[in-house]
């Protein structure tokens, strides 16, 4: 289950975004907002990185104008690990290397092909396993 989110700056991306994964049969939990009305990003960025500490959802993708508002926020939430993407490749390695629960969007920055290509390589790329890269997201929780 993925868990999605966004504020007013990434609505109509996160419609696209739908779309997809609808298309794609991917199940997902929307957790707003639900309208191009002024929303405060950090409520959402919150709500979607619970739902993936809770357990309820696997991964996230979170949406605001830049993307960086939203993914400060959920960097901030224990255990959430958010890239802000803005390219497949770093889509691609943020999966392989930091094992990334959150993809991070900026809806006034890429556009819905380059988004929808971004999304489909963050959800079908699994972390790498490698034994330097998972020591170093166990160094990223600790004091
Ligand atoms: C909202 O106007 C905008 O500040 C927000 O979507 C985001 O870009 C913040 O980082």
């Amino acid at each position: 289950m993925i868990a999605i989110g966004c504020d007013h700056g990434g609505f109509e991306l996160k419609q696209e975004i739908l779309a997809y994964l609808r298309e794609k049969g991917i199940e997902y939990k929307d957790f707003g907002c639900d309208s191009t009305a002024s929303v405060d990003y950090p409520v959402y960025a919150k709500k979607v990185c619970k739902a993936i500490t809770d357990g309820e959802c696997e991964k996230g993708i979170l949406i605001c104008g830049t993307g960086i508002g939203i993914s400060i926020t959920a960097n901030k939430q224990k255990g959430i690990r958010a890239a802000l993407c803005t390219d497949c490749f770093c889509a691609e390695a943020t999966r392989l290397h930091n094992d990334a629960n959150v993809l991070a969007l900026g809806g006034r920055v890429v556009g819905p092909g380059l988004a929808v290509k971004i999304v489909d390589t963050f959800l079908h790329t699994p972390f790498s396993g490698e034994e330097r890269h998972a020591r170093r997201i166990r160094m990223m929780e600790e004091d």
